[in-house]
């Protein structure tokens, strides 16, 4: 554009044009802006388009596959219930029996098929390659010891022996008695010793935790083990699972009961010459279902009783090994004045008595530390305080 242009009118446009000039990159810049804004508003309009489409397919029926017969399947779902359905063409190579399905609600057809990967029980069931738990750990249960070494450890490390003398090993073992005394303690060094893997849940997870999963959980967990063998199968607080009910009339004590059946099935399914061994351990052995402990099932029960003076003695030179401990401070008596301490009990006295030393500054912890530890713990529950507040002390 001139500038010498003598019309007054023409200067005035132009002076607009070179204003409109000046703008032209920022208006650029701007365009750019608003290019990139669609572009992320058009993508997050498709991802939102996508998830309702998700929203609008109505969920499925989870069922397990238990047979196929030419090109149709027989599937149960978690409340029982057996359905026939036809496999179609595209997932004929999928269907295996164990494998899980989805299937619509209003005509059973096919949706989806699970993987058959079972990584997922990792997370479900504690598996240690070795637990760092070793006899020396232990206090007062050496008889319980060698039980175990010839129950366990013997048929997992030298199962030759066993066939040679054409004899079987126990499958299963219920370890009882009450609470502290050892008993989760002794299963995860009998696993350290016999150098298998320790698979490890508890009852009560079976039936809280896993509504409706129970049976299949109990399978998969026999099945994970024998994948994993040598291993050890630890069942925790079995009572919540095995105990016994006479009629079963609500749908969760049905679930409960249907959990035990798979586990009196999976123990009568194994073999005792294959290298897994179940222990399990309750408190409650007077609720425990008989069918469970019938032989060939977890037909040798060991009793773990509260310690003894010889006992309680060995369970505080275990705890106090690793502790500056003032002379003054008798082991033997300290066993004496604990009668009736479990060794959950003498473990708790000896980290209170630390504590107190602690707190006090000390460099050892003495004899007083001790006794004051002992009669907090001893103290037995206090009656209910006004307002039906109760303490407890440990
Ligand atoms: N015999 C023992 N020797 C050494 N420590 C012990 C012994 N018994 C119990 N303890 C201590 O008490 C803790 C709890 O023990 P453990 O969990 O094995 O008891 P439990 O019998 O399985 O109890 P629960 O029935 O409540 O499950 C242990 O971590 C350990 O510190
Ligand atoms: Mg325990």
């Amino acid at each position: 554009m001139s500038f010498d242009s003598e019309n007054s009118s023409n200067v005035a446009q132009e002076r607009i044009s070179y204003k409109d000039f000046s703008e032209l990159p920022f208006l650029r810049t701007q365009l750019i802006n608003m290019q990139l804004q669609l572009q992320t508003i058009q993508r997050d309009n498709e991802r939102m388009k996508k998830e309702l489409e998700g929203y609008n397919v109505a969920p499925g029926i989870v069922c397990v596959v238990q047979e196929i017969i030419d090109g149709k399947a027989i599937v149960r779902n978690y409340n029982g219930i057996v359905f026939a359905i036809n496999v179609p063409e595209q997932y004929k190579d999928k269907f295996e029996i164990g494998t899980r399905v989805s299937l619509a609600q209003h005509n059973l057809a096919v949706l989806d098929v699970f993987s058959k990967d079972m990584d997922y029980r990792v997370n479900m069931f504690e598996l240690e390659d070795k637990p760092n738990i070793t006899y020396e750990s232990v206090g007062g249960l050496e008889k319980i010891i060698t039980e175990l070494e010839e129950m366990i450890t013997l048929p997992l490390t030298k199962p030759e022996l066993f066939t040679k003398f054409g004899i079987d090993s126990p499958k299963g073992i219920l370890l009882y008695g009450p609470p502290g005394t050892g008993k989760t303690m002794i299963a995860k060094a009998v696993a350290n010793q016999a150098k298998a893997k320790f698979i490890s849940l508890s009852g009560s997870d079976l039936v809280q935790k896993y509504i409706g999963e129970g049976a299949r959980l109990v399978r998969d967990l026999f099945v994970f083990a024998r994948d994993n063998a040598p291993a050890i199968i630890f069942i925790d607080e079995i009572d919540a699972v095995a105990s016994y009910r006479s009629d079963s009339t609500t749908g969760g004590d049905r679930e409960v009961y249907r959990t035990m059946m798979q586990l009196l099935v999976e123990l009568d399914g194994f073999n005792s010459n294959e290298q897994v061994k179940v222990l399990a351990a309750t408190n409650r052995i007077d609720i425990i279902d008989k069918a469970l402990l019938r032989p060939g099932r977890l037909d040798r029960i060991l009793h773990i009783d509260m310690p003894n003076e010889s006992g309680r003695r060995k369970i505080f030179e275990i705890h106090t090994k690793k502790m500056p401990i003032d002379s003054g401070v008798s082991i033997k008596e300290l066993a004496k004045e604990t009668e009736g301490a479990s060794g959950a009990d003498i473990a708790s006295i000896c980290r209170e008595a630390a504590m107190f030393a602690m707190r006090e500054k000390n460099k050892k912890v003495s004899k007083e530390n001790f006794k004051d530890a002992i009669s907090k713990a001893m103290k037995p529950a206090k009656e209910p305080e006004e307002g039906g507040l109760k303490t407890h002390y440990m």
